[in-house]
């Protein structure tokens, strides 16, 4: 049914929406709620929104009572959706069953407060009702002239994230999905600032001399993004760790001259502030030095890390943030935003001009004065939802202060459980025993005197399963140097006293057990 502007309208089974009527979803009325057209009359979009945040809700309410993994049902799940192309639309109500009731809840529960596992997103509900209204207005942020309100308040979310981690003023960049992609806009603006694709370009080295530096611990999104830009493994060094798994200075320089002294050019080193294993943070100081030294671009992976930097008491481990050239942060992962928010931020945004411009005829024009972004300038995206919305409403509702002290509970957690753990004898921290977690992570193992390497490592899976089994909690494992740890780290804005107090329990138990456990046989 065609309709006209106006709120007294014909809907698609005859009725008609009166202005001001309640909605009455169709079910309700012993009818489907079904809804035909594309473009919704209010009292239809009024039923769909009503009936999807009742829902979501209903969901968010339950979520600590709910499962914290349940994947068992993903083969019935995909035969459930295995279906033809729906011709004609679908009831409401039968829809939303389809997915609270069986897409969702099989997964891993990474919205609910005993999620510990890999880096926690959270989920932010704020964050989300900005996602909706975005989408919903539809804004087009990418280039300025198109939207100025919209793309300055993206501009105004990026300055306040700029400043939370103590960037100067004038710091700028861009959102991106998520720091893997963030990552890769930093790596390609440091290759096309440092380096030249081009042979007849003199004033820079070609590309084939570039080499780049970062840990051993990086996370595997930076070799990739390396390789994603043209520069395969034989352009990248991977520096061994000290005992606190940050990197080691004396070989970086080492590895600096002697690449020098082979003709290669380094353009590029890459701190990691927060790593996956450990959440070990590199010597940001140190490492911008020698990038002084060498002219090299100093890129900082702080994607889970770099947040930290908005806590007085982590001011010291993150010393040196500001002196990066560009810092990779996830605010889906310590500003506790759903998944897809992630952040690039860099000292000069005409570095990411340089690498992502591209005019077109039919575009408006570019401002081009540094502060009016055409944010499609600064990545390969031209089309992108208005993404800064998601960060610029959670920080005017709740305010910074609110992320802070969230952020402080958390890490005081994760210090609390590891003071906890380190005092089980047989609980093994990688690394100076004394040493906390600078962050709000940390590995740990059960050692299992009289046996193998092996058939210990495969005891420390078992203790990991033992604890995610409880389905009150999930952690998540990794190797370092070749032996298996369990990783607990706190982050989800969910995870509040009760629960972590539970998981702490959880696995002290699952520990006492694996003492009691039938020795494994090598
Ligand atoms: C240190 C680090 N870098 C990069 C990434 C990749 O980020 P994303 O998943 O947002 O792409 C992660 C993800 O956990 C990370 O922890």
């Amino acid at each position: 049914v065609e309709r006209e502007g106006g709120s007294n309208q014909e809907r698609s089974d005859g009725t008609r929406a009166e202005a001001c009527t309640p909605s009455v979803p169709g079910s309700a009325r012993g009818r489907p709620d079904l809804f035909p057209e594309l473009d919704l009359d209010r009292d239809s979009m009024a039923r769909l929104i009503e009936a999807v945040s009742a829902r979501v809700l209903e969901h968010l309410e339950s979520l600590p009572a709910q499962p914290m993994q349940s994947t068992e049902s993903a083969a019935a799940v995909a035969a459930r959706l295995d279906e033809p192309l729906p011709e004609r639309p679908s009831a409401l109500e039968s829809v939303l069953d389809l997915l609270f009731r069986e897409v969702i809840p099989c997964s891993l529960n990474t919205a609910a407060p005993g999620y510990l596992a890999y880096i926690p997103g959270g989920g932010l509900y704020s964050a989300a009702v900005a996602e909706f209204a975005a989408a919903a207005v539809n804004r087009y942020a990418g280039v300025w002239a198109a939207a100025p309100g919209a793309a300055d308040l993206e501009s105004q979310a990026l300055r306040w994230l700029a400043e939370l981690l103590g960037f100067p003023a004038g710091t700028l960049g861009v959102f991106t999905t998520g720091a893997s992609l963030s990552n890769l806009l930093a790596i390609v603006a440091a290759r096309d600032k440092r380096l030249s694709s081009d042979a007849g370009d003199a004033s820079r080295p070609p590309l084939a001399r570039g080499t780049l530096y970062y840990s051993s611990e990086v996370h595997h999104s930076v070799p990739k993004a390396a390789r994603i830009a043209g520069l395969a493994a034989a352009h990248a060094r991977a520096i061994p760790v000290d005992a606190s798994f940050r990197i080691r200075v004396d070989l970086l320089e080492r590895a600096l001259q002697e690449d020098r002294a082979r003709g290669c050019r380094p353009f590029l080193i890459i701190a990691s502030v927060g790593t996956v294993n450990t959440g070990a943070v590199d010597p940001i100081p140190d490492l911008a030095e020698l990038a002084r030294r060498h002219q090299a671009w100093l890129h900082v992976d702080g994607a889970y890390g770099a947040v930290f930097r908005m806590l007085p008491e982590c001011a010291g481990a993150l010393k040196g943030l500001e002196l990066a050239d560009s810092v990779a942060v996830d605010p889906h992962k310590g500003l506790f935003l759903p998944y897809g928010l992630g952040a690039l931020l860099v000292k000069d945004i005409a570095d990411l001009q340089r690498a992502f411009h591209g005019a077109a005829a039919y575009l408006p024009a570019f401002q081009g004065d540094g502060r009016r972004l055409d944010f499609c300038e600064l990545t390969p995206e031209l089309s992108r939802d208005w993404r800064g919305l998601r960060l610029w409403l959670p920080l005017k509702l709740h305010g910074a202060a609110a992320f802070r002290e969230t952020l402080r509970q958390r890490r005081a957690q994760a210090r609390a459980a590891w003071e906890r753990l380190r005092a089980e004898p047989d609980v093994e921290m990688p690394g100076p025993r004394d040493a906390p977690p600078e962050l709000s992570l940390f590995a740990f193992r059960q050692r299992r005197p009289g046996l193998d390497a092996a058939a210990e490592n495969r005891a420390n899976r078992e203790l990991l399963a033992r604890i995610n089994h409880s389905r009150r909690v999930i952690l998540t494992g990794t190797e370092i140097a070749g032996d298996f740890y369990l990783r607990f780290c706190v982050l989800h804005l969910r995870t509040h006293r009760e629960r972590f107090e539970e998981a702490l329990a959880i696995v002290l138990a699952a520990l006492a057990a694996g003492r009691r456990a039938p020795r494994i046989d090598p």
